[in-house]
């Protein structure tokens, strides 16, 4: 598989925006539509105020294609679920930081690459840059959320750049290798801004799933 860098644009649709009546069907619209990887939102009902999916859909995604499964868990203890979504094909799992997840960051991120897995963390819109820098060097991506998680179709929130340009600037001074990804709101406009801050993946469920030309819209995103 294509080893992604920071200098790489990748643009992740959000199968959350997909019709779960077709799954097969929208994971090949989506790679045929040029996504370099595909986001999964893992959602449990504790730590978000919302339901989605779990290991045995992204295992079927897994069987049907091999595109780069990007799984964002915003579940309480994903260290205890950590080794089912290893076993369904995950190619990176990202965790959040927030005490309510209920885990030891260190040692979920590090079970996470002892798994073969990209290990990712992520941070809310309300969590301070800050609260990630302990574990900068123990990643291989930061999620900064651009909107507060749960559910799709939400507006960006260009409040949280300062993070994005924080962790850009931090990379860079320790020379740190990690992709910093945002996720929510994000079109062909929030993408440019997001950019500009730092950002190099970029999550987007109704802007390409719900797009009239979803190839033009993954473009638009990537060349914004
Ligand atoms: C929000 C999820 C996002 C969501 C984005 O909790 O983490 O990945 O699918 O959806 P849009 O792109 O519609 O804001
Ligand atoms: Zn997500």
């Amino acid at each position: 598989m294509k080893q992604w860098t920071p200098a790489d644009r990748i643009v992740a649709p959000s199968l959350l925006a997909a019709d779960f009546g077709r799954v097969a069907a929208e994971t090949s619209r989506a790679i045929n539509a040029g996504a370099d990887w595909l986001h999964l939102d893992v959602m449990d009902g504790h730590f978000v105020d919302n339901i989605s999916f779990g290991p045995a859909l992204i295992q079927a995604v897994h069987e049907t294609n091999d595109v780069f499964l990007d799984v964002h868990l915003m579940i309480t203890r994903p260290d205890h679920f950590l080794p089912r979504f290893l076993s369904a094909g995950a190619d990176l799992i990202t965790v959040h930081v927030e005490p309510q997840a209920d885990h030891e960051v260190p040692a979920t991120l590090a079970a996470i690459r002892e798994g073969h897995c990209l290990a990712g963390l992520a941070l809310n819109p309300a969590t301070p840059f800050e609260a990630v820098l302990p574990y900068l060097d123990q990643i291989d991506l930061l999620l900064v959320m651009t909107v507060v998680p749960g559910f799709g179709g939400q507006s960006f929130m260009a409040e949280v750049m300062p993070k994005v340009e924080k962790a850009a600037a931090y990379r860079e001074t320790n020379k740190l290798s990690f992709h910093i990804e945002v996720d929510g709101g994000i079109d062909p406009k929030t993408s440019r801004i997001a950019a500009t801050a730092g950002a190099n993946v970029f999550v987007a469920g109704s802007s390409t799933f719900g797009a009239p030309d979803m190839a033009a819209a993954v473009t638009a995103i990537r060349n914004a």
